[in-house]
């Protein structure tokens, strides 16, 4: 679809779709498929004859008309080339930077990432892959002094999903491109609809994504997917096909479903979720709201300059001094906020978060516990409600 002639909500709702290619249906049939038969020899060898396996089917692993079609409308989202559905989000990083990293390679990866992708680089170290920390919240071109030689990566997050910095990525990017480094971006938190790190500044190399979130939505799949350009899609797609990837039908239905409503669901959480964030910042018992949405946040200025708003995700920092039976009556107090992992579905969740157990010494020391909050569609009444029971538990102690 031509971007300049198209809005952002008929791009959500048309993108990667061709109702005629299906029969004439809204949606694509599921499909369930492993073995792909051919008419005769002629089409088995032509079909590969594309090292790919895009455009012919193949084999379910290499994808399947209804992974196609979530590919297709993610990456025209993105404003992609094309994209890469994988299994989960940390199989979409793990392949992406598998991809491109080879022994004797040192790769910088923003302090803070998600903890199993901090996970997963720190395992690179038995195939001779060394991986670099770096302060998200220092100034993006400094970058430029980490970088060495055998640099191959730079891999980030922003902002963090647990303590919310914001990179200024055009910086970071523009620093990555000249010196030669590729770098990729995690857009879980902000989605396309708030964040396209593919054009900022020199743009990044390649956007992964925990689909399981924001993208599905409801909290009912596990899902991946690394949108591409043109030149880090043939290594990625590469990888991805050498590493088994591939997603099951019914959760890149699912993707592809989310993806249609995701403008509308994305800016009711971005409401609730700053009005939340901004009644919290003054309780007792708060430190502080890591929100980049909430002027006075250290990555405002950033994100009013890179993003288009905020998705339901944020952090509050409690006083120092709670200790964990506090913050347990006060989460067990909560009736609405489930107590659970992940983000992006229809529900509010609320987890402790504990960054000083990995973060780079000194970057998280002396400050009080976090406690993450996903912002879901209930009433907000409602949710203030719940969160002043538990904060009325926690101030009176465990
Ligand atoms: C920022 C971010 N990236 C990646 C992942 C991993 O996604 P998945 O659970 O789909 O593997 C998560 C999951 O919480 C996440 O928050």
């Amino acid at each position: 679809m031509n971007e300049r002639t198209t809005s952002r909500e008929t791009r959500y709702v048309r993108a990667g779709s061709d109702p005629h290619r299906q029969g004439g249906y809204v949606n694509p049939p599921v499909h369930h498929a492993s073995t792909v038969l051919y008419r005769d020899v002629a089409e088995m060898d032509a079909s590969q004859a594309d090292p790919l396996k895009r455009g012919t089917p193949v084999y379910g692993r290499f994808g399947t008309p209804t992974s196609r079609a979530f590919e297709e409308a993610l990456a025209e989202l993105e404003g992609g080339h094309a994209a890469v559905a994988t299994c989960s989000g940390l199989s979409a990083i793990t392949t992406t930077i598998l991809a491109y990293v080879r022994t004797g390679d040192h790769i910088l990866v923003s302090d803070s990432v998600y903890l199993p992708t901090r996970k997963f680089c720190d395992s690179l170290a038995a195939l001779g892959v060394e991986t670099e920390y770096y302060r998200p919240d220092a100034d993006g071109a400094a970058i430029e002094e980490l970088i060495r030689p055998r640099t191959r990566l730079l891999y980030l997050e922003s902002p963090g999903s647990t303590t919310f910095e914001v990179q200024d990525v055009p910086a970071i990017t523009a620093v990555c491109r000249a010196r030669g480094v590729a770098t990729v971006a995690d857009n879980t938190w902000a989605t396309p609809e708030f964040c396209r790190p593919l054009a900022l500044g020199a743009g990044v190399d390649a956007v992964v994504h925990s689909a399981t979130k924001y993208l599905t939505g409801h909290a009912d799949s596990v899902l991946g997917a690394v949108v591409c350009t043109e030149e880090s899609y043939p290594l990625i797609r590469g990888a991805a096909i050498r590493l088994g990837q591939c997603a099951s039908a019914d959760d890149v239905y699912l993707g592809l479903r989310g993806l249609r409503t995701l403008s509308v669901r994305l800016g009711r959480h971005q409401e609730q979720g700053l009005e939340l964030a901004g009644w919290l910042a003054g309780r007792e018992g708060v430190a502080a709201v890591l929100h980049p949405g909430l002027p006075g946040d250290p990555g405002y200025g950033l994100w009013r300059r890179d993003f288009t708003g905020a998705s339901g995700l944020f952090a509050v920092e409690l006083e120092p001094g709670f200790g964990k039976p506090d913050i347990d009556a006060m989460l067990n107090r909560l009736r609405l906020f489930g107590l659970g992992h992940s983000y992006g579905g229809y529900e509010s969740l609320i987890v402790p978060a504990d960054p000083v157990s990995h973060r780079l010494p000194g970057s998280w020391a002396g400050r009080g516990p976090l406690i993450r909050v996903h912002v879901g569609f209930e009433g907000l009444a409602d949710l203030k409600q719940d969160l002043e029971a538990g904060f009325a538990a926690l101030l009176a102690g465990g």
